[in-house]
């Protein structure tokens, strides 16, 4: 099996490929309203330590034990150690669960491009329009339609290569234009304060659903704890940096979040009068915020928000494909099916799961899981409690079962290992311990038991 596996052709591409399935929703989406809901500064600085420690220390070790084994994360661990053969399949959930809402989150931006490119992104100012637009029934799931099918066409054609060559000129782009938002928004007046809140950490506002949220945002951000670093990691050429590649891809993951920050969350204090409760717009806070922005900057605001959009759509689709390419190759490898077949399949089942969530601000707004509606609930359950375990069990995995040292000697297979210690101590300690302690307080929390 292993001679049909495809490398990627240079050292960059394995780079390019990671940081596409990486820089998505996550960034530009998901990262403000964290930020602004956990703290401002104190959520970013949390967030950044997180980063370089243990998400530095977790996509070094995903990726060389794909890279070690040459297989996707099912047979890897299997290869490496039988008794955890289990991880394999737990992880391969993640992605099951984060696709479908995925793609109901893709199917709003594809909405904010459209109604930008028709030339009615005005409408978007008032406040009403987002939740409005996402409490029906139908809408949503037209646009979860086309994002989903967009999507699946991409992954049923095997044309990712080419979208992988589009997003090389296409992301470079969105981050100037965002670099230029960003700007235009900490210029507004008022936005000042809202600089201070997202860079000056406020120790007053630290409490446990920081850490809890800032970690879950970074696996999720990073694409990690969901095994598709290990599938990228089994392309990549033997005489690729390791180390130098990781560093790179959360640089460019961790920058482009960082600049989504500051393109919205000035202008969340911009645009509301100094009304903090603004920040807790949630999920909302991107689609209700942007239009502000540029309507503010009149005629060439609605253009650039055209433009805008489309990147955010093309930085969404690469994550999704990425998504939907693992489901689709877990369940090829597991039950051999065709890859068409298996496509159309992932598909049916994507949308179905999606339904729930789609539906979940209008129809379905009364049925809630934990306190949470469907999108809320899959969100927490996959980011905040699946991948936590996930990630746990894999630094103790690597930590004691294969040793640190089996990672390190793939790293040194073609460079050095700068930060062996510090990766080894991570994966050892540092991050089990972490994890354990994050995730009872958030169990606790999620029970009620205790509020944090
Ligand atoms: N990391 C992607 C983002 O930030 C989301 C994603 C998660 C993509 C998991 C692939 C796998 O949007």
């Amino acid at each position: 099996m292993n001679q049909t596996r495809n490398s990627f052709s240079g050292k960059i591409g394995f780079v390019l490929a990671a940081a596409g399935s990486a820089v998505g929703l996550g960034n530009i989406w998901r990262f403000p309203y964290l930020a602004a809901k956990y703290g401002g500064g104190i959520f970013l600085l949390v967030y950044l330590i997180l980063v370089v420690t243990f998400g530095f220390a977790l996509m070094l070790a995903e990726v060389a034990i794909g890279r070690k084994t040459n297989l996707s994360v099912i047979g890897a661990f299997k290869v490496l150690d039988k008794r955890f053969s289990f991880l394999g399949y737990l992880t391969s959930i993640v992605p099951m669960i984060i696709l479908p809402y995925y793609c109901v989150i893709g199917g709003w931006v594809t909405k904010y491009l459209v109604i930008y490119v028709t030339g009615e992104g005005a409408q978007a100012v008032q406040n009403s329009f987002f939740n409005n637009f996402i409490a029906q029934p139908v809408e949503p799931l037209v646009w979860l339609c086309i994002f989903i099918g967009m999507t699946a066409l991409i992954v049923f054609f095997g044309v990712e290569n080419g979208i992988e060559k589009a997003s090389k000129f296409m992301m470079p782009v969105l981050v100037i234009l965002s670099i230029c938002v960003s700007i235009y928004s900490i210029t507004r007046p008022g936005a000042l304060e809202g600089v201070k809140y997202y860079l000056i950490p406020d120790f007053s506002r630290f409490s446990p659903m920081t850490v809890l949220s800032a970690m879950g945002q970074m696996f999720y951000s990073m694409s990690l704890a969901m095994g598709i670093m290990v599938t990228y990691g089994s392309y990549m050429r033997k005489d690729g940096d390791l180390e130098q590649s990781v560093k790179q891809i959360e640089l460019f993951d961790t920058g482009m979040a960082f600049i989504a920050g500051l393109m919205i969350i000035p202008a969340v204090f911009a645009f509301s009068g100094g009304d903090e409760t603004a920040l807790n717009a949630g999920k909302s806070l991107m689609f209700i915020t942007l239009p502000k922005v540029f309507a503010d900057a009149g005629t060439l605001g609605y253009i650039i928000g055209a433009v805008f959009f489309l990147l955010v759509l093309f930085a969404a689709l690469t994550s999704s494909v990425s998504l939907m390419e693992t489901v689709v190759s877990i369940f090829r490898d597991k039950f051999k099916w065709g890859r068409k077949s298996t496509c159309l399949l992932v598909l049916a089942g994507c949308l179905l799961i999606a339904l729930p969530s789609s539906l979940g601000y209008g129809v379905f707004d009364n049925v809630l899981i934990l306190g949470k509606n469907f999108l809320d609930f899959f969100d927490f359950i996959s980011n905040n409690v699946i991948m936590p375990i996930v990630a746990f069990i894999t630094c103790i995995f690597v930590g004691f079962v294969i040793k640190p040292k089996a990672v390190a000697d793939e790293v040194l297979i073609s460079s050095q290992f700068k930060r062996q210690r510090l990766f080894t101590v991570v994966i050892k300690y540092i991050a089990p311990i972490c994890i354990v302690l994050i995730l009872i307080s958030s169990i606790l929390d999620a029970m009620h038991v205790i509020t944090i």
